[in-house]
């Protein structure tokens, strides 16, 4: 039998939007699995409860195709994952690396909810969802991913104002992940391009040659694998009176917990002794 409710899912080549397919199939969602590189679904196990759509969140004709793709299923729910970050100290930032970012993890996560929105607006009163990934960076900034930092604050902006706009009707729902082991720092490598080269003789030479190894080391060791970190996005998604906001890892809470309580010289001062910006 088809499934009653299905969510679609921005993201799923890889990491916690393909650890989400497998979450979301296995408690009996039907799945709308999106990329934007279709090969990369070609992988998934097929079933009545898949449809593998094209989607790139910064290109508007796939957004339009994929919402005719889907018109014919009883959608219930959209996880907004797709995202990643762009590097770098913003002294050296091209204006186009910030643009590019917000137009994926900003205008790219609304121009998607504008589309599916008036489908999900279809199911019951209360019974859609609207999920937005955004991350611990969206409650607070660390220095070398001011472009990151600035995208993930304006989603829990976007998903703050839509709750108040519709939540009584839709549950949104902002999850906020601290270190998660996927393929996000190896993306980071490559959209930061020719920065080494640019920040080579500056002071944030070493900071830069040091950063990607130290944070892909800190999430191989701390990270949550992308498999916890689904099933909580899952728990929430569907439960009967989802939370507005899902922390997910100790580092996450205790970070922005060290954030609030912490004087901001002292907080000032660990951030850079700890990105070697002393
Ligand atoms: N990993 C972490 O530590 C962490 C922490 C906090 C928040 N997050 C957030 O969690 C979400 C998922 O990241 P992840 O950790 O699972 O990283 P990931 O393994 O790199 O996955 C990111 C996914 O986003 C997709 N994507 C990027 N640009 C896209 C576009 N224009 N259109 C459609 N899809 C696009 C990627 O597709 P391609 O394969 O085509 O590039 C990939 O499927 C992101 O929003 C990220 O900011 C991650």
């Amino acid at each position: 039998m088809q499934a009653q409710n299905w969510v679609l899912i921005t993201g799923c080549s890889t990491g916690i939007g393909r650890a989400l397919v497998d979450v979301c199939r296995e408690f009996g969602w039907g799945v709308i699995a999106t990329a934007r590189t279709p090969d990369s679904l070609a992988d998934m196990r097929d079933g009545i409860d898949l449809l593998k759509v094209r989607l790139d969140v910064a290109d508007m004709d796939s957004i339009q195709s994929a919402v005719r793709a889907v018109e014919h299923l009883p959608l219930r729910a959209l996880i907004n994952n797709a995202g990643y970050g762009q590097m770098g100290p913003l002294e050296a930032l091209r204006p186009e690396e910030l643009r590019a970012q917000l137009e994926t993890n900003v205008i790219g996560l609304h121009a998607v909810t504008y589309a599916f929105l008036p489908i999900i607006k279809q199911r019951r009163h209360g019974e859609g969802r609207i999920v937005h990934v955004a991350s611990v960076l969206g409650r607070l900034s660390i220095p070398m991913a001011g472009a990151y930092n600035a995208s993930k604050h304006a989603v829990v902006a976007l998903a703050e104002t839509l709750r108040l706009e519709i939540g009584r009707e839709i549950p949104v729902i902002l999850v906020e992940p601290g270190a998660i082991q996927s393929k996000f720092r190896v993306t980071v490598k490559n959209a930061w391009g020719d920065l080494p080269q640019r920040v080579a003789g500056t002071p944030y030479q070493s900071t830069v040659d040091r950063y990607a190894n130290k944070r892909e080391e800190y999430a191989g060791k701390h990270g949550m694998s992308a498999d916890d970190c689904a099933l909580k996005i899952f728990r929430a998604m569907n439960a009967k009176h989802p939370p507005r906001r899902v922390i997910v890892g100790a580092d996450s809470y205790w970070s922005q917990l060290a954030h609030k309580v912490i004087p901001a010289p002292i907080w000032e001062y660990a951030m850079r002794r700890m990105y070697s910006l002393l």
